[in-house]
């Protein structure tokens, strides 16, 4: 038996929830490992303030030095969430060349750069499996079973609060604001949304995912991003007549000499698999050359399914006598300002004779097609609502295409991106 002696940064629900796992599970860990895994030390705030249960005293420190500049402690696992000071502490435990293992996505995202290069320099691990998508293993699976393909595309649900709450406009015929406020009230809401709802929280982990997956790092301000505050039931309903279901999706595509990386809502064809993952689950979507496309599921949040990915990380830091590091090309590819996609125009125009062909001819003047029309609430002469859904065609001629539509017979009012 090896014993793997381990400093937890943060005992709240991850910490707590990876505490529980060791406790219950340590020795199931250690018949299948040969592994003895020992928390020696967790830092929290406050002694008699913290999530994980029946820790004892001795374990606990308000110190971060009893965890950092411990020479027995080999892997330090982060729990702080947020950038700092969790990212300068990756860094020290790094430095003293103790493996890192973290599910704090934010940190890593902006932070991946130093990190690598610390680790390399130290010849110390860095592990961030529950960094994007909870216990679903899709950064093992980009580093190490899919690494002999070219990975063209990935398309995913990575946040589970959005895809709550979306899934439950559409069951409901609810709007945004009142799923919120009961996501909320349920605890799968945070009280201030904002990381989720506006589409932060994906962005980190697209930034991560992509930088593995297109070997060139993604960085996060350069990640397109919209999140699902202006999605509105009807959206959502005259999507559904017309084949379409809503998610929140980041998505990343080698476009060889640039990539892209945009997270925002998108309508998705009903038959499409990641139109049927409801609820708080996640799912990415990949499709690489050699295994064309595949799907992972399963759940991207909460105390267990994490701390499985972390427990799963410690195990591959402490059987690692060389830490593997991913390879990312030396000349970063260029994050794409424009794409192609196709796209959901819903707008409120004049019903009376010749707004349709103005409507279809400034769409013609940008070279754009439409591929399917809807028109509601038709009354000659009062304002009909009329949806668009066009070819693939470049988003910033959408754009220019909005502005002009914008005039006295007509107002747009919401414009979705169809994928898939
Ligand atoms: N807030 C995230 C979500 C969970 O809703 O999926 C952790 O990344």
């Amino acid at each position: 038996m090896k014993e793997v002696v381990l400093g937890l940064l943060g005992l709240g629900n991850i910490g707590g929830g990876v505490w529980d796992l060791v406790q219950f599970f340590g020795k199931d860990v250690e018949k299948r490992t040969g592994l003895t895994l020992q928390i020696k030390k967790a830092l929290v705030l406050d002694k008699k303030v913290h999530g994980g249960k029946d820790v004892p005293d001795e374990v606990l420190t308000t110190e971060r030095n009893d965890i950092l500049e411990d020479p027995e402690i080999q892997i330090v696992c982060e729990f702080l969430g947020g950038e700092q000071p969790a990212a300068s502490m990756m860094l020290r435990a790094l430095e003293n060349g103790k493996s890192v293992v973290t599910a704090n996505k934010m940190a890593l995202s902006l932070h991946f750069d130093e990190l690598r290069a610390m680790a390399k320099k130290t010849g110390a691990g860095l592990y961030y499996e529950a960094s994007v998508g909870g216990a679903i293993p899709v950064i093992n699976a980009l580093t190490s079973p899919l690494i002999a393909n070219h990975i063209e595309q990935i398309m995913g649900i990575v946040n589970g609060t959005t895809n709550y709450i979306l899934t439950r406009m559409a069951a409901e015929g609810a709007d945004y604001e009142t799923i919120l406020k009961d996501a909320q009230r349920l605890g799968l809401a945070e009280p201030n949304p904002a990381a989720d709802v506006e589409g932060m929280d994906a962005a980190y982990k697209l930034s991560i995912m992509g930088s593995l997956a297109f070997h060139s790092r993604v960085h996060v301000e350069d990640i397109y991003r919209e999140g699902i505050t202006k999605v509105t039931a009807e959206d959502i309903a005259f999507g559904r007549e017309m084949g379409y279901v809503l998610k929140l999706l980041a998505i990343g595509k080698d476009n060889g000499d640039s990539i892209e990386a945009r997270v925002h809502p998108a309508f998705l064809p009903a038959d499409h698999p990641l139109a049927r993952v409801d609820g708080s689950l996640n799912a990415i979507y990949l499709y690489g050359h050699s295994f064309k496309d595949m799907m992972l599921e399963g759940r991207g949040a909460g105390d267990a399914p994490t701390a499985s990915a972390i427990v799963g990380d410690i195990v591959q830091a402490a059987q690692n006598a060389v830490h593997p590091m991913p390879y990312l090309r030396p000349e970063t590819v260029p994050v794409a300002d424009d794409w192609q996609s196709k796209y959901f125009i819903r707008m409120q125009a004049k019903d009376a004779p010749g707004v349709l062909a103005e409507v279809t001819g400034l769409l013609a003047g940008e070279g754009i097609s439409v591929s399917a029309m809807m028109q509601k609430h038709a009354v000659p002469g009062e304002k009909a609502t009329l949806i668009v859904i066009t070819h693939s065609a470049p988003e910033k001629a959408v754009q220019r295409v909005v502005k002009a539509l914008n005039s006295d017979i007509c107002q747009v009012d919401n414009v979705i991106r169809v994928e898939g």
